[in-house]
């Protein structure tokens, strides 16, 4: 039984939706520039889904499903096209007008400050977040945005999954440095990452009345691959060094041990002010959101001769690395995987749920859980009963949890549209309205409900009782 308040929502990101990258004094982005670099391969962020110009026509569809929440984010670099310095009003005027629309239509916004988008200027003058100047820079970027809206916008998420983000070297522009030098710069810039966010959580709670902030993590739940005691072990690492450290650091406004003494023994340790100390000791966590996609299985991968505890290698992927002295990622053989390659596992669901839950003891939301596939359009209409089977296993292990007595208080979709995935484009979708457009052909972009769409009308009208 889902809660009567549930929040039934659905999500996006900005970069991936909103195109207009240069228009009404935007600024370009990282994730702008990753983009450019493969637009000979996919689209770009230039026209995305086109949100920019089509958003109206967008909220009427969210307001048909019903839904009670959008969770989206912001353009940092169309607030503060230069990341820093003079405030764009034109950037204002569009999110004011977003969240209008929202709340004239029912729908509570939830905002995320920063969705893998740094503008790009931020890098040109300081490097990114391997400068105090950055976290400054964000800080007084959030502190605008909780002026502007937070008169009506009371649920704020600072960034999305800074866990995750951290470990990809293109979202933290680390384009020249290798090895142990990249490892440590990273280290470097997700210190500053958890400043900005302690320092603009506590801004929140300042500046907006009846505000509630959190931070948003990638849930890691991995399976230890045999019963031995090493294997159950590289299962508990993988999971602190990819998700829990972060939490912890956010929750308890300190970093846990255990990653101190990681950062010692890997040389990584970054350099840690005592007013760093004070400031992280005054994050403030309201709620945990939970961006959930897939679980993994590990085994103890040992240093040999030729390797070095805590060198990473490359994985299943980038974000899923090995690392000798810790863990290796293994194929689970029990599951299904995606067309992608992400093992598809709703128990994970429940299992990070009763973890984080019992762990923490705060509210849970989920603010991202799809399946990113190819779809077909025959004669106007999606047939995407994988994806109805995806999220209708999710909820039914979100209700699990629920029973099991975790506070979960709202699942948001990924995502409402169709949106542009960073390393497929268009060819992966996971949104419930279709967007007519291919990768290279922007074609007329119309709007089509996928039979998902229906189907979660269907849920939200029923509050889950028809999954
Ligand atoms: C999440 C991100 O980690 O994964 C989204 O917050 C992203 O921005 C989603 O789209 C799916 O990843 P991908 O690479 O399939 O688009």
């Amino acid at each position: 039984m889902f809660p009567n308040n549930f929040y039934w929502g659905a999500s996006s990101s900005a970069f991936q939706i909103e195109g207009a990258w240069n228009e009404d004094g935007k600024g370009l982005t990282v994730a702008d520039y990753n983009s450019f670099k493969k637009s000979n391969k996919q689209a770009d962020t230039k026209v995305a889904s086109d949100f920019y110009h089509r958003y109206k026509e967008d909220i009427q569809l969210m307001k048909e499903l019903g839904l009670k929440m959008y969770r989206f984010s912001i353009s940092w670099a169309r607030i503060f096209p230069e990341g820093d310095g003079k405030v764009n009003e034109k950037g204002i005027d569009f999110y004011n007008d977003v969240i209008d629309e929202l709340i004239a239509n029912n729908i509570e916004p939830f905002i995320t400050l920063y969705h893998f988008d740094l503008p790009f200027s931020l890098v040109e003058k300081y490097n990114g977040w391997a400068s105090y100047k950055t976290t400054e820079a964000f800080v007084n970027y959030a502190e605008t945005c909780y002026k502007a809206f937070g008169d009506r916008v009371k649920k704020w998420q600072i960034n999305n999954e800074q866990n995750l983000m951290v470990r990809v070297n293109e979202r933290m522009n680390i384009y020249d440095a290798k090895g142990e030098e990249a490892e440590r710069l990273r280290v470097i810039m997700d210190h500053q990452m958890f400043l900005a966010y302690a320092k603009s959580s506590k801004l929140c709670k300042q500046l907006v009345e009846g505000g509630s902030v959190g931070p948003s993590i990638s849930a890691t739940v991995t399976y230890p691959a045999t019963n031995k005691p090493e294997d159950v072990m590289s299962a508990i690492w993988n999971n602190r060094l990819k998700t829990d450290y972060c939490i912890d650091t956010h929750v308890n406004g300190a970093y846990p041990n255990y990653y101190l003494e990681y950062l010692k023994e890997t040389n990584r340790m970054p350099n840690i002010s005592e007013e760093d100390v004070v400031s992280l000791s005054e994050s403030v966590v309201d709620f945990i959101t939970v961006n959930y996609y897939r679980t993994l299985t590990s085994r103890h991968l040992p240093v040999d001769a030729n390797h070095f505890k805590g060198e990473k290698i490359e994985g299943f992927n980038i974000v899923d690395y090995n690392m000798y002295g810790y863990w290796e990622i293994l194929k689970n053989e029990n599951l299904k995987e995606s067309e992608y390659g992400a093992q598809i596992d709703p128990s994970g669901l429940r299992i990070a749920l009763n973890d984080y839950w019992n762990k923490y003891k705060k509210p849970l939301i989920i603010t991202e859980n799809g399946l990113g596939t190819a779809d077909n359009l025959v004669d106007d209409k999606v047939h995407d009963g994988y994806r109805i089977d995806y999220i209708k296993s999710h909820l039914l292990a979100i209700e699990d949890a629920i029973r099991d007595g975790v506070d979960v208080f709202g699942y948001n979709v990924w995502s409402i549209i169709d949106i542009l995935s960073s390393h497929q484009g268009f060819k992966k979708r996971y949104g419930l309205v279709y967007i007519d457009r291919t990768d290279f052909d922007e074609k007329d972009l119309r709007r089509i409900p996928k039979d998902s769409y229906y189907w979660y009308q269907d849920v939200i009208k029923s509050n889950g009782q028809n999954l």
